[in-house]
């Protein structure tokens, strides 16, 4: 098997994580929810040996996610664990800060309802939550090609599409987060970065 391969990860990798080093400078530990294929994590983890990086994804992704591991290592990058929104099950550790990618859209709406009061309950004090990927607001997606994507998405599977800032901010609020940051990305993605109180 080859590594899989996003091209996306290789063009969001820089504008992502030029947001992220600055906030997870005094950090310790993140974890990582749906790697995907990894490369975000190999990445991100050689840059920032301070912490140590943990990768997570459903079963199936995890042979592709070592692959990238194996091609890549680095001594604070964990190979992944089997973390499903969809379950309650949460890692044993505790961590400062908790990054996902592109995956609002992608697992189920209960599946994000989840995931946000999990991290709120587990995150550390201080901690942050890091969401990446395209929203709407107020009901509105803007951007032609979202409009596409989220078209395409749900008629791909009818739990998927394009989320409402609104929704998950107020889920964020609820389980404890503050919203420090809405940040415009490329390709019409954005960056919400909440703190745990
Ligand atoms: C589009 S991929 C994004 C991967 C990577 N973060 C990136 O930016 O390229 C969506 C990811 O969400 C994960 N995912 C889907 N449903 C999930 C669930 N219920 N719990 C955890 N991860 C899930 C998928 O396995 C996949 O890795």
């Amino acid at each position: 098997m080859d590594k899989p391969f996003s091209q996306a990860c290789e063009n969001n990798r820089q504008p992502i994580f030029a947001v992220l080093e600055p906030l997870l400078a005094d950090k310790t530990s993140v974890l990582e929810i749906g790697s995907g294929t990894g490369q975000h994590s190999v990445w991100f983890a050689k840059q920032l040996p301070h912490l140590q990086w943990q990768t997570s994804d459903l079963e199936g992704n995890h042979r592709g996610i070592n692959l990238w591991l194996d091609a890549y290592p680095s001594a604070n990058l964990q190979a992944p664990i089997a973390l499903n929104m969809l379950e309650n099950h949460w890692p044993e550790c505790s961590y400062d800060g908790i990054y996902s990618a592109n995956t609002a859209h992608i697992m189920p709406w209960d599946a994000v309802v989840n995931m946000i009061a999990l991290v709120g309950q587990h995150l550390q004090s201080n901690g942050i939550f890091c969401l990446y990927g395209p929203m709407s607001y107020s009901g509105i997606i803007t951007a032609p090609s979202n409009i596409q994507f989220d078209r395409n998405l749900r008629q791909q599977a009818a739990h998927m599409g394009i989320r409402e800032f609104h929704d998950i901010n107020r889920l964020a609020l609820e389980a404890g987060l503050v919203l420090l940051d809405d940040h415009s990305m490329p390709a019409n993605n954005r960056l919400l970065v909440w703190q745990k109180i």
